[in-house]
């Protein structure tokens, strides 16, 4: 860095740093140019991760996160939808263990004439990634050009699923990145504005969140979700985009797929009209707040899926993407089943181990520059609240190669648990409701 460099600087970094590790709240120009200067490389990465652990420990005040928010659109460019002459919906989700939904809510929204851009990623760690899921469909193609982007949600198609171009909040791309290696990644702030700094760029007009909690989120317990929405809804909402949030169960994994190409085949089943009743639920509730936000709160989604219309979006929308929604799926070359050992009611089935045993047979990554099995995964024959007997299988794991299978099965030693269907514990495993809360501008509803 030069000393002319240096000498047009309007802040220093350690003081951005003590302030808010002391606790104060950082006054909005600081706090902007903290984050234009990491951007430019002139802060290091040494103090944004102090900068980011002083944010974990100590919080941020409203003001402050909308700073900080606002700072990280600001270091990128901001898509608009306007031309489209069409209301523009989105979804997004913290993140979960067999989360697919996505692939058959974009379909069924646009249906009402609602254009549905769901700019997407890729997994890392245990939370599997869109495009992973659609890329196993062959020909499937996740990069648009932004034309392509705006041809695809005019016309008769009116929903995309595609990669996020890198010129959204580049600066949380960085700050992300750090995030991961410096366990920072767990802070409402530092989530709310990383995530709503990219769909207030990308230029929705509204926007639904799918906030999850349990042990397979980010988000362990309820209350730390609850101010997750809250802190998002308020950040989407000072912005002018119309934002709504669900809070919803992540402690077992959704639906019975875990993978890749196992989970397009359940996002099939729920585009027929079939699929697992907790995925068709879930489906059904993003789909009616979409649609609720674009001026549609009565549209009948449930007939959208019975009755084939979601299906021939889904089928064109692929088209559109160069995919062919008829070829096959990828199977995997080996399988091993768990069987049940004892009669009874499946009480337990933790999330996050479910995820990380599909990881490491191959259907998620390590690092960013690997590639996903898309064959290789987990497919549930019961599901938390069935009754089974021994010997009954439980669930399949596949994966190309089955030296992975142990290392799979040691992350599920002690996952799911099997009782007495007279045990306090099985009867109310059943009645447990996906959905929990809903929180909106206006305050939270259960
Ligand atoms: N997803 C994001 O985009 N950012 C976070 O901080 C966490 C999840």
């Amino acid at each position: 860095m030069s000393a002319e460099q240096t000498a047009t600087e309007a802040f220093d970094a350690i003081d951005v740093i003590r302030a808010k590790r002391d606790g104060g709240a950082v006054p909005e120009p600081a706090l902007r140019w903290m984050v234009d200067a990491y951007t430019r490389g002139y802060v290091s990465d040494a103090q944004m991760a102090s900068f980011a652990m002083a944010v974990f420990q100590r919080g941020m005040q409203r003001d402050e996160i909308r700073v900080l928010t606002d700072a990280m659109i600001a270091s990128g460019e901001r898509m608009s939808f306007a031309a489209l002459g069409k209301r523009t919906v989105d979804k997004h989700s913290t993140g979960g263990v067999g989360d697919k939904i996505t692939l058959p809510l974009a379909p069924l929204v646009a249906v009402f004439g609602v254009a549905v851009p769901q700019l997407s990623g890729r997994g890392l760690g245990h939370t599997g990634g869109t495009l992973d899921k659609l890329e196993s469909i062959p020909g499937w193609r996740a990069a648009l050009s932004n034309d392509e982007m705006f041809a695809q949600l005019q016309g008769e198609v009116g929903a995309v699923i595609c990669a996020a171009g890198s010129g959204l909040a580049p600066a949380d791309k960085k700050l992300y990145a750090l995030r991961d290696v410096t366990g920072t990644v767990e802070a409402v702030p530092l989530i709310a504005s990383s995530i709503m700094s990219k769909k207030i760029a990308e230029g929705t007009d509204a926007l639904v969140l799918d906030v999850k909690f349990g042990n397979g989120a980010f988000m362990q317990d309820i209350d730390r979700a609850r101010e997750l929405a809250r802190t998002m809804v308020e950040l989407g909402t000072d912005s002018g985009v119309a934002t709504t949030a669900l809070l919803t169960d992540m402690n077992a994994p959704l639906g019975r797929a875990i993978g890749n190409a196992n989970e397009v085949r359940e996002s099939v089943e729920v585009l027929a009209g079939g699929g697992p009743g907790d995925v068709r639920e879930l489906t059904m509730a993003l789909a009616r707040e979409m649609l609720a936000l674009a001026g549609q709160p009565d549209a009948d989604v449930e007939a959208a899926l019975d009755d084939g219309r979601a299906m021939d979006r889904w089928n064109a929308m692929i088209r559109a993407q160069d995919g062919d929604p008829e070829a096959a799926l990828p199977i995997a070359r080996e399988t091993h089943v768990v069987t049940a050992d004892r009669d009874g009611v499946v009480t337990r089935m933790d999330a996050l181990p479910f995820g990380i045993a599909a990881w490491r047979l191959g259907a998620g990554r390590a690092r960013a520059e690997d590639a996903v099995i898309h064959a290789a995964g987990i497919d549930l024959a019961v599901k938390p609240g069935e009754t089974v007997t021994a010997g009954q299988p439980l669930f399949t794991l596949s994966a190309d190669d089955e030296g992975r299978f142990a290392r799979a099965l040691d992350a599920l030693e002690g996952a799911f648990a099997i009782e007495d269907a007279s045990t306090g514990s099985a009867a109310h495993v059943e009645a447990r409701p996906i959905v929990r809360e809903r929180i909106t501008a206006e305050g939270t509803a259960s």
